[in-house]
């Protein structure tokens, strides 16, 4: 895989039409679209259903957690969209994930599931009853991912190397939480410059604000890749 099919940007934006621009300004110098929650209930199956006929590879990231007959429904009317990236959480547990591994049949959906928000840090997750840090939640539910015959996970940059060490080489690592040296943090509380997350071994890098709301996405977009390559 070259460094640009493995940089992923997350569509981020409120209606279609600001989509399609992005679309249109980053074709080429992308690897894949992320429509995530935002876009797609505003927009909605048939916005997907027109990315990947056009040829254009999309990560549907919903982040399915419900019980497993509904994760798996949900994972079958996905697959009919011809996603290449589809998650669910590692938290609904080892049956969802089965039931989601099950559900996905022949479709060539690769299936991934999230560890712990990027967003989270030790404070919040103490906060939900989750002692004992990050990294130990990352790599127990990682481990958990591939025994239910998940492709991969999504996890902060600074887990990577945890989770190569515990699921392999051939494990997806998707890492959201890409910061560009200078760019602002936002809500991501466990970030890495791209460099970084290629260094530390991540299989795909999702960057949203800091291409979307560049003044010129393609030239930020571009960059990136450029410091992709030179890690
Ligand atoms: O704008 P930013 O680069 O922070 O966008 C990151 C994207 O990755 C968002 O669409 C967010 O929903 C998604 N994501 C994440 N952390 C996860 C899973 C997905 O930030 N664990």
């Amino acid at each position: 895989m070259t460094p640009r099919e493995r940089l992923i940007v997350a569509l981020d934006v409120p209606d279609r039409r600001s989509a399609e621009g992005l679309v249109e300004a980053l074709t080429g110098h992308v690897g894949m679209f992320k429509v995530g929650s935002q876009l797609f209930t505003a927009a909605g199956p048939d916005f997907v259903a027109g990315l990947t006929k056009r040829g254009a590879p999309v990560f549907l990231d919903l982040k399915y957690h419900d019980i497993p007959n509904t994760v798996a429904s949900a994972v079958s009317a996905a697959g009919t969209l011809g996603v290449a990236l589809l998650d669910v959480h590692a938290l609904g547990g080892l049956e969802m994930m089965r039931a989601a591994v099950k559900a996905r049949g022949t479709a060539a959906t690769r299936l991934i599931a999230i560890t712990i928000l990027t967003s989270h840090d030790a404070a919040s997750l103490e906060r939900l009853g989750l002692p004992g840090g990050v990294p130990a939640r990352v790599r127990s539910l990682a481990l958990l991912a591939r025994e239910a015959g998940m492709d991969g996970v999504v996890a902060s940059p600074q887990e990577v190397e945890l989770i190569r060490e515990a699921c392999g080489p051939e494990f997806l690592v998707v890492t959201p939480g890409i910061r560009p040296g200078g760019a602002s943090l936002g809500d991501q509380a466990r970030p890495a410059t791209p460099a970084a997350a290629i260094r530390a071994g991540s299989s795909y890098l999702v960057v949203g604000r800091p291409i979307t709301e560049a003044p010129d996405p393609a030239a930020a977009a571009r960059a990136i890749v450029t410091e992709m390559t030179g890690a």
